[in-house]
C-alpha cells in the first residue's frame, strides 16, 4: 500500500514529469484574491506537505520569503534538499500531523498529489492551526484525459485518430484494480471527489477547466505511467504480452494502422486535465 516509500520509490519519481510553471501561477493568482491578499508581491510562507523531490514547491519559491517541504519519505527529502539550492527553502522529513510551524503563520499550504496518502481529518486539523485568517490551502493535481495518436503512414483523409477511448479502457482497468484492493489511488484516479466532498469546516471551492499537453511518443508515454512507482508496481504484476499498459500501446498502434511499429516512432497528443481543491477561512 505504501508505494511511496523508500529508496526504489524516490528513483522512480525523479522520472515524474514537474508540472509547467503557469500552475504555480494560477494557484499564486487564487491567493491574491483573498481578501486582504490583493496587493502582496511577496507573501510570508508556502508549506509543501507531502513535498516528495521538491518539484512543484520550486515554483512557487520566487513569490515567498521562506518555504518550507516536509514528506514521509526521508529519500525524497534527500533529493530535495539536493536540488533546490535556495537559502529560503527548508525541507524536513514528517507527516500531515504537528506540522513543524506556528499557528496561523502560513500564507499558503499546499498539497500536490499527496492528501489521498494522508489521513484527511489529521491534515484538516493541522491546516485550521497554520492557516492565516487569508491563508489558502491548495491541494491539486492532474489525470489523463485525452490522447491523439498521428498517423505515422501519411493518410489523405485524416492525420490523427482520437486515442482517448483506449486511454479511458487503460484507466477504468487500473480503477478497478485499486478499487479492489482499497488502495487510495482510486480516490487520485477519481480526481479526488469524496475527498472534496468529505471536507467541513471551510470555505470550499474546486476547479476542473484547467488541461495542459504534451507532445510525446507512445514509449515516453509508457514512462510517464511507469514515473508512479504505484502504477509501476501494477505493470509488474504482468507478463510483457498481457500487461494493461502494454495493451493500451498496442491498441493505439492498431487505430493508426501501425501495427508493429516501434514505441518511439508513434507520435501522440496527451492531455493532462487538473482538479484543484481550493480550501480558506
Ligand atoms: C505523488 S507524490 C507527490 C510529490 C510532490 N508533492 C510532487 O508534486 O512532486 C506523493 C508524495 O506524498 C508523500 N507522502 C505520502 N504519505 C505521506 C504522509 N502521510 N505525510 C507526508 N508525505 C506523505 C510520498 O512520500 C510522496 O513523496
Amino acid at each position: 500500500m505504501e508505494d511511496y516509500l523508500g529508496e526504489e520509490a524516490a528513483n522512480v519519481y525523479t522520472k515524474n514529469p514537474k508540472f509547467p510553471p503557469h500552475i504555480a501561477e494560477y494557484v499564486m493568482n487564487r491567493l491574491k484574491k483573498i481578501k486582504g491578499n490583493e496587493n502582496f508581491e511577496k507573501f510570508e510562507l508556502v508549506v509543501d506537505a507531502g513535498c516528495g523531490n521538491g518539484k512543484s514547491l520550486l515554483d512557487f519559491l520566487p513569490f515567498f520569503q521562506r518555504s518550507i517541504g516536509f514528506d514521509v519519505n526521508e529519500n525524497q527529502v534527500r533529493r530535495a534538499k539536493e536540488s533546490i539550492k535556495s537559502e529560503t527553502a527548508t525541507f524536513y522529513v514528517g507527516i500531515e500531523e504537528s506540522m513543524l510551524v506556528e499557528d496561523k503563520s502560513v500564507d499558503l499550504l499546499l498539497n500536490v498529489g499527496a492528501l489521498h496518502f494522508m489521513d484527511l481529518a489529521t491534515f484538516l486539523k493541522e491546516c485550521r492551526r497554520v492557516l492565516k485568517s487569508t491563508g489558502l490551502c491548495a491541494t491539486y493535481d492532474s489525470s489523463f484525459s485525452r490522447l491523439e495518436v498521428h498517423f505515422p503512414v501519411k493518410n489523405a483523409n485524416q492525420k490523427t485518430a482520437d486515442g482517448s477511448g483506449i486511454l479511458t479502457s487503460y484507466r477504468t482497468t487500473l480503477y478497478r484494480y485499486y478499487i479492489e484492493a482499497n488502495h487510495p489511488t482510486a480516490e487520485w484516479l477519481n480526481r479526488y471527489e469524496q475527498i472534496y466532498e468529505r471536507v467541513t469546516g471551510f470555505n470550499k471551492e474546486r476547479n476542473d477547466d484547467v488541461t495542459y499537453d504534451y507532445n510525446m511518443t507512445l514509449k515516453e508515454l509508457k514512462m510517464f505511467f511507469l514515473s508512479f512507482p504505484t502504477f509501476r508496481k501494477h505493470h509488474n504484476l504482468f507478463g510483457e504480452e498481457s500487461a494493461p499498459l502494454n495493451i493500451m500501446g498496442e491498441d493505439l498502434k492498431k487505430l493508426v494502422n501501425a501495427e508493429g511499429i516501434d514505441d518511439e516512432k508513434l507520435q501522440l497528443r496527451f492531455t493532462l486535465s487538473m482538479f484543484f481543491l481550493f480550501l480558506y477561512n
